[in-house]
């Protein structure tokens, strides 16, 4: 049984044929459909990433069963792996899961002898974002044709960024030079094994790719989110036009998005030419077809 729950468990090999794939379905190819029913539960809101999975499962001819986990039984106090036995039992191949709990997927995985759907992840906590990595992955090869020698920054709230977490390892082992910038108190210990926090206007002329993020207001404290000054934040570590003037011609600007418009990004700067933010949107589309199909090469159902 094949899951999909964290980008940087996978090889090189692996995740360069994923990105292959992604660009392949956007170009046209024919999809390798299959006879499979998923669901996807949402523990945490999501608009790009919920939607995304549902329109990639369309596009794949895949069924779904729709499980919203706020009116189910899981509101009873059923456990998320009763919940997912149930599904299998019912006949559910495939569970694309979002929950705020960070790696949801050891304790489910842990136990033996249960048979459950194949998991993909949609997001866990502050720990991973999988199909968003893959997505931004698709977006700089897209733009790039390769990651070995890119100068790529990654911005803002790294502490609770699940995105950030998966990108930083992926483009380093990728050949990506990476740099991180952001508030002293949002830098964890453990990215320093990645690349090295600076300045955000260090080297700025240098960078191929500067990747914003969103400050996670659903995971800071109530004392970070009573003293946070956004005009202040946007002036230290957001796009301005004097920053943006300064990238290179070639440079492109990313956000997982939800953006916050003048917090992250100016207003003016979220569909400025060097602004790839919904051109991932439309590779997550892709990119989350390429997920479903690897997660269903190991399953043996029939065509
Ligand atoms: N980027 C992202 O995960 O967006 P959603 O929270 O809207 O899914």
């Amino acid at each position: 049984m094949r899951h999909f729950l964290n980008i940087n468990a996978l090889n090189k090999i692996d995740v360069l044929e994923l990105i292959q794939r992604a660009l392949e379905l956007k170009a046209g190819a024919k999809p390798n459909y299959k006879s499979l029913t998923v669901s996807n539960l949402f523990f945490e809101n999501s608009t790009r990433t919920h939607s995304s999975f549902q329109m990639a499962e369309n596009k794949l001819g895949l069924q779904q069963i729709k499980i919203d986990p706020q009116s189910s039984s899981m509101s009873k106090g059923e456990s998320l792996i009763d919940t997912l036995k149930t599904l299998k039992a019912i006949g559910v191949d495939i569970a694309v899961i979002r929950h705020s709990v960070t790696s949801w997927y050891d304790d489910v995985l842990n136990l033996e002898g249960h048979a459950i759907p194949q998991l993909v992840n949609a997001g866990d906590g502050s720990g991973q974002h999988p199909s968003q990595s893959l997505l931004d992955l698709v977006t700089i090869y897209e733009q790039f044709g390769h990651f070995s020698g890119l100068n790529i920054r990654i911005v803002g709230d790294l502490k609770h960024s699940r995105v950030a977490r998966s990108n930083a390892e992926v483009l380093k082992n990728l050949g990506a030079k990476m740099t991180f910038s952001g508030p002293e108190s949002w830098r964890p210990k453990d990215f320093e094994q990645f690349g090295e926090f600076v300045g955000i206007d260090q080297d700025w002329s240098q960078l191929d790719v500067v990747m914003f993020l969103r400050v996670q207001h659903e995971r800071i404290t109530q004392t970070e989110n009573q003293t946070f000054l956004a005009r202040q934040y946007h002036e230290q570590y957001g796009l301005n036009i004097a920053r943006y003037e300064q990238l290179k011609e070639h440079a492109i600007i990313m956000h997982p998005a939800p953006v916050n418009r003048d917090v992250e990004i100016a207003d003016e700067l979220v569909e400025s030419d060097k602004s790839r933010i919904f051109e991932q949107i439309t590779n997550g589309v892709f990119a989350r077809m390429a997920i479903l199909e690897y997660v269903m090469e190991a399953d043996n159902a029939t065509d």
